[in-house]
């Protein structure tokens, strides 16, 4: 071998190193083609299958693009979300948060079709992953790469979505830290909160900031007195079931329109006015919001690669579950 060939080979092994490295700091063994030869077909299923579903049901792809956030914010990107639990091991599934939860069926036909093709080979974790994914595609979303190779999780505990999991009543520090435990930064918890561009909320997740803010019948003054007026229209007191749009007239569109939102004050939970108390995260909203989101599709698909990565399991770590809801 030529000194020059050998040197460029050194180099390429270096950044190999350098880069492999770096991977392993939050996803080691995560590739794009990791199921290239055990499930060539994996990409194809879960986009057709996600088409026919989202075609007939827009609103769907919301709680599928939640449930790959709850699953990664709760135990890292192991699919735990979709265990069921027993009476005396309740599941992540029964914790109040699960109100939330849709699309659970959704997740099982995928994984269904997915272990027709290729039986045995592809996590749950994986097509949460893929599912999310193709769902904000469908709705004319951005693309982001979906890197493969997580395994699943064999344990799901109801307590620990009270420690992981963002709360619609955390402040903006608090917000910091729980996204810091999954590997994300102050511009992801921006970024990544701009997925209330789509979808609906129960009314209990912001009643308090209508009827009770601080226990003495008032309101919360950082939203906006008149958008006040119409969510009580909407949210009588105590009510469990209503669900609000938290992107009104284009909650089933993904776009920038959520910071124009949070900026005007209405923002829906007190989490997503808490954007508003941090100079970082307040900049990216105004600056979304004002530029009307130019940067904000690139940056969701950028940290939606990231939260893919927190804590997931590879190699020989979890299984690959037969049932998405069952160990096995
Ligand atoms: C910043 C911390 C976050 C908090 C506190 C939070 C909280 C919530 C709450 C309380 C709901 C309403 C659930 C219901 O009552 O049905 C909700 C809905 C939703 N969240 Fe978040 N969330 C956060 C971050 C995220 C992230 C990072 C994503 C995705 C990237 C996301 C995507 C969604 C979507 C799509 C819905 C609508 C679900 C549906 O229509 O069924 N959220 N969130
Ligand atoms: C998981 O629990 C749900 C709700 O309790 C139930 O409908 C479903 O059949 C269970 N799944 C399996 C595979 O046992
Ligand atoms: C969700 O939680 C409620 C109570 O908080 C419970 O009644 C329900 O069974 C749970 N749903 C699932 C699917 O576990
Ligand atoms: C945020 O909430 C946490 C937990 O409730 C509390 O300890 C902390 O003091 C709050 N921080 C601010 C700045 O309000
Ligand atoms: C408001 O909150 C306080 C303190 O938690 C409680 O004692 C009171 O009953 C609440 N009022 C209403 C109208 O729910």
């Amino acid at each position: 071998m030529a000194k020059g060939q050998k040197l460029v080979s050194f180099l390429t092994f270096q950044l190999i190193l350098v880069l492999l490295v770096l991977d392993q700091t939050n996803a080691q063994g995560l590739s794009l083609d990791y199921y290239s030869k055990t499930c060539p077909d994996l990409g194809n299923i879960v986009r057709k299958e996600i088409h026919r579903v989202i075609s007939i049901a827009p609103s769907l792809a919301a709680p599928l693009l939640r449930m790959h956030f709850h699953d990664c914010f709760v135990r890292g990107c192991d699919a735990s979300v979709l265990l069921n639990g027993t009476t005396n091991n309740p599941a992540e599934k029964a914790a109040i948060p699960n109100l939330s939860l849709r699309g659970f069926n959704i997740i099982d036909n995928v994984k269904a079709l997915v272990e027709k093709a290729c039986p045995g080979v592809v996590s749950c974790a994986d097509i949460l992953a893929l599912v999310a994914r193709d769902a904000v595609l469908e709705i004319h979303g951005p693309f982001w790469p979906v890197p493969l190779g997580r395994r699943d999780g064999r344990v799901s505990i109801m307590n620990q979505v009270f420690a992981e999991l963002p709360a619609p009543f955390h402040n903006i520090s608090t917000l910091k830290a729980f996204f810091a435990a999954k590997g994300l930064n102050t511009k992801d918890v921006a970024v990544l909160s701009g997925g209330h561009t789509i979808g609906t909320s129960h009314c209990g997740g912001f009643s308090n900031r209508l009827y009770n803010f601080t226990g003495r019948g008032d309101t919360d003054p950082t939203l906006d007195p008149n958008y006040i007026v119409k969510l009580k229209q909407k949210c009588k007191p105590a009510d469990t079931t209503t669900l609000v749009e938290m992107d009104p007239g284009s909650f089933k569109t993904f776009d920038e329109d959520y910071f124009t939102l949070v900026a005007k004050r209405r923002g829906l939970f007190q989490s997503d006015a808490a954007l508003l108390d941090d100079p970082e995260t307040k900049a990216y909203v105004f600056l979304q919001a004002q530029t009307h989101g130019s940067t904000f599709g690139k940056d969701f698909a950028q940290s939606m690669v990231k939260m893919g990565k927190a804590l997931v399991l590879t190699g020989t770590q979890g299984e690959i579950r037969k049932h998405c809801a069952l160990v096995n």
